[in-house]
């Protein structure tokens, strides 16, 4: 039974053509004797039955139809080599793209998610984070040019490896996934780390860094951190160019996990740090050309 049949058959149960007009007590009510009544009964109890039988498969053509109709395509249509069966060719073919993306990957920068921040956070703040992490690595997968991306921080029987493994297929993710810190895994001269709170101003990505995003949701309650453990540890730092681009008015520069993650992946593809802040900084006005030239 496929998902459409198993729902309908509960659908059928509920929704079935026992409860039609003349299905009352009111009709029998008129037959005086008890033999007649029985096998009027009779009749009309197989008449539903057979009723009931014909209107449930007009419903099963119907859904058929329909889920034939609607059924999303599933991209171009299998290639086959020949005596090769469909399960074999679907493995095949998952194979073929997962090899381009690891391949686009090792074209593109490495991105640490600083997953190293859980004593920081409030559980509801940590449940945010995990769905964020999720975001970045969609955007990662789907993305042109994606990124080597890298989880570090994240030990055996912590509530963020406790969160990310119950995450579909979380166990075979293309990430790196690091227990150790990330200054444990990378040369300090080649780590950068992302914060609002930096001097300077990142330019574009460089393949041969390793660029940092604080894993952290504060709602604004743990100002300066990251800025701080990239001076503690004698990193370097750098901020997105937003104020260059965007009329920041009050607006704060600090902009979350994913949205950040999206700016890379965006500038990676584009090039085009104007472009990156029209499609990737919600809900902020950029400014018109000529004032971003005359800002600068
Ligand atoms: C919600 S912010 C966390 C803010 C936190 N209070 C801190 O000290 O970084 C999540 C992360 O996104 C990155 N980020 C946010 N805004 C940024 C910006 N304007 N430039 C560079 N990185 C930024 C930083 O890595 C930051 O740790």
């Amino acid at each position: 039974m496929d998902e459409a049949d198993a729902h309908s058959e509960a659908e059928d149960a509920a929704d079935g053509p026992d409860a039609e007009p003349g299905d009352s007590a009111e009709g029998d009510r008129e037959d005086n004797g008890a033999e007649a009544q029985g096998s009027r009964k009779e009749l009309k109890r197989k008449s539903k039955a057979e009723q009931r039988a014909e209107w449930k498969a007009q419903q099963k053509a119907k859904r058929r139809k329909t889920s034939k109709t609607s059924k999303r395509p599933k991209g171009p249509p299998l290639e086959r080599l020949p005596g090769e069966d469909v399960k074999q060719a679907r493995l095949a073919r998952k194979e073929a793209e997962l090899s381009d993306f690891r391949q686009r990957a090792q074209n593109g920068t490495t991105v640490v998610l600083d997953l190293e921040w859980e004593d920081s956070m409030q559980p509801k703040e940590l449940k945010s984070l995990i769905q964020q992490i999720l975001y970045c690595y969609g955007a990662n997968r789907r993305a042109t040019h994606p990124v080597r991306l890298v989880f570090s921080g994240v030990q055996e029987g912590s509530q963020t490896h406790a969160g990310l493994s119950k995450q579909s297929g979380y166990e075979s993710w293309e990430v790196q996934k690091l227990s150790a810190p990330y200054v444990e895994a990378f040369p300090k001269e080649s780590l950068v780390y992302l914060t609002a709170d930096a001097e300077a101003t990142v330019q574009s990505f460089d393949p041969s860094k390793v660029y940092v995003i604080g894993g952290i949701v504060d709602r604004n309650r743990l100002k300066g951190r990251t800025m701080q453990k990239a001076l503690d540890q004698g990193i370097a730092s750098a901020q997105l160019p937003l104020a260059e681009y965007i009329e920041m008015g009050s607006y704060s520069r600090v902009l979350t996990v994913n949205h950040v993650m999206n700016m890379v992946l965006d500038h990676q593809a584009s090039q085009d740090w104007r472009g990156v802040c029209e499609r990737c900084v919600p809900g902020r006005k950029v400014m018109a050309e000529a004032d971003v030239e005359s800002a600068g």
